[in-house]
């Protein structure tokens, strides 16, 4: 059925989920006007070369690492908090690449993740009935009516605190603190001095050795820039659609639209409705985009969001982020990857394994086990291998700190512990050790399958 006429204000006309309700409209178009006339975050030429890079996971032959906070929070845009994130992603990177034998596409949740869905409108706190926390570009977190407030001066705040912290990344991946010979400085403080820094450790050694082969047969840095830098990508659930469109460009070269924001935006679980402003903002950008997908997503439904986010069936364009659960998982992937494999349809298979296992303690903290995030992934990786479809990647909550916010792992974290740093302005985290270790985990796997494959001639497995 041919599709509407699209248009940068088209969502307009449709009902749009989890849209705060702003106290002040006129100051809210000025605010937005205001946004309309920053420059963008991202250039069109950028945003196509990931495209690239997700269609080359959508054929398996590149994985991808998406990962970050669940909500950034403004205070958080200090120097050493945007380094140590930057450090687990490029260490987990490196581990995946040495595991799967092929490059990684690694995108942060990072750089404008700031506005967050909420399962209710309200919450109690102290015995007081607030207003819900929807990220720091709408409300504040602190518990009063007055903080709890809408304040469209914080959407102008989000792109300048998200300007600031692409500005550093982009200063960092690409002035040398990336460079493939400081592996070694990657290990985080915390880290370094346990069984799994070690074990980091000893890969790296791999690594700087490979490094010093590859320079004395005159390979090295100097002429080979991919070995000095590193490509990452930004990302966020683009949930505000005023702020998005705000920030949405023609691009000269090509004139198609494209979401200037971040590289790479999502659509949440709870705004994937068929008709809805969501999907009608995202048909029309040329942006790599996402969609989450949860246990009362069905086949049809599926299918119908894949022919509108994607009708031409380009390759990268789309990528489903499944998160069904460690216990619900096994019935609900198969047939869902079935219908896309069936129709011919390219996508990158993602697994987010943080947000079907979260729940909340009788100590009151939100939180997921190590073990059901391993679950998930480990049947997530098992479908998709018994299907002949790829498991193209993986999406994490985690952060380079030493939280207690997710149970389990290397350190055991129990429920009496998730008080001591339970840090999370939304959704529980991994901290650096549970990340490496994930990441270790996800490696072996990729090596097995790495290790069958005849183009790399490796004899030993
Ligand atoms: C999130 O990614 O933080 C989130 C809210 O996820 P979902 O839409 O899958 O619930
Ligand atoms: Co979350």
């Amino acid at each position: 059925m041919a599709q509407k006429p699209w248009s940068i204000d088209s969502y307009k006309m449709f009902p749009a989920e989890q849209q705060p309700v702003w106290p002040d409209p006129v100051y809210h178009r000025a605010i937005l006007e205001e946004i309309r006339n920053q420059p963008p975050l991202v250039f069109a030429g950028e945003v196509r070369e990931l495209k690239r890079q997700l269609a080359e996971v959508a054929q398996g032959k590149a994985f991808l690492l998406q990962a970050g906070d669940c909500a950034e929070e403004f205070q958080g845009t200090h120097g050493k908090n945007i380094r140590e994130k930057l450090k687990i992603l490029l260490q987990m990177a490196v581990v995946l690449t040495y595991g799967n034998l092929t490059p990684v596409v690694k995108i942060g949740r990072i750089a404008g993740q700031y506005s967050k869905p909420r399962s209710k409108p309200t919450e109690e706190v102290n015995g007081q009935t607030l207003p819900s926390f929807r990220g720091d570009s709408v409300n504040a977190i602190t518990p009063t009516l007055e903080a709890r407030t809408p304040d469209s001066n914080r959407l102008l705040r989000a792109y300048h605190q998200s300007a600031a912290t692409l500005n550093l990344l982009r200063a960092f991946t690409h002035g040398g603190f990336a460079d493939l010979s400081r592996v070694h400085s990657w290990n985080l403080d915390f880290v370094k001095n346990s069984p799994l820094g070690n074990k980091y450790e000893a890969m790296a050694e791999d690594i700087t050795r490979a490094l010093a082969f590859m320079r004395a047969c005159g390979i090295d840095s100097e002429k080979f820039p991919q070995l000095h830098q590193v490509d990452l990508y930004t990302s966020h659930e683009a949930l505000l659609l005023d702020y998005e469109a705000a920030l949405s460009r023609v691009d000269s070269l090509t004139g198609d639209w494209y979401n200037c924001s971040a590289h790479f935006i999502w659509i949440g679980e709870r705004t994937r409705q068929l008709d809805g402003a969501h999907l009608e903002y995202f048909r029309g950008i040329k942006n790599p985009v996402g969609v989450k997908i949860g246990p009362t997503c069905d086949r049809d439904t599926l299918l119908k969001l894949v022919e509108k986010l994607n009708p031409e069936n380009e390759p990268g364009r789309l990528t489903l982020i499944t998160r069904f659960g460690a216990d619900k998982i096994e019935s609900c992937l198969p047939p869902l990857v079935r219908a896309v494999r069936d129709e011919g349809a390219s996508v990158v298979w993602s697994c987010d394994p943080m947000h079907g296992n979260t729940y909340t303690t009788t100590n009151g903290y939100k939180t997921r086990h190590f073990e059901k995030i391993v679950s998930e992934l480990d049947q997530f990786f098992q479908i998709h291998v018994s299907e002949g479809t790829h498991p193209g990647g993986v999406h994490l909550e985690l952060t380079g700190d030493h939280v207690t916010e997710c149970l389990g792992g290397v350190e055991d974290i129990t429920d009496e512990e998730l008080p001591y740093r339970y840090n999370t302005a939304c959704d529980p985290r991994l901290n650096a050790k549970q990340s490496l270790e994930l990441s270790l985990h996800i490696s072996e796997i990729l090596k097995k399958k790495a290790h069958q494959r005849p183009d790399l001639g490796l004899t030993v497995g």
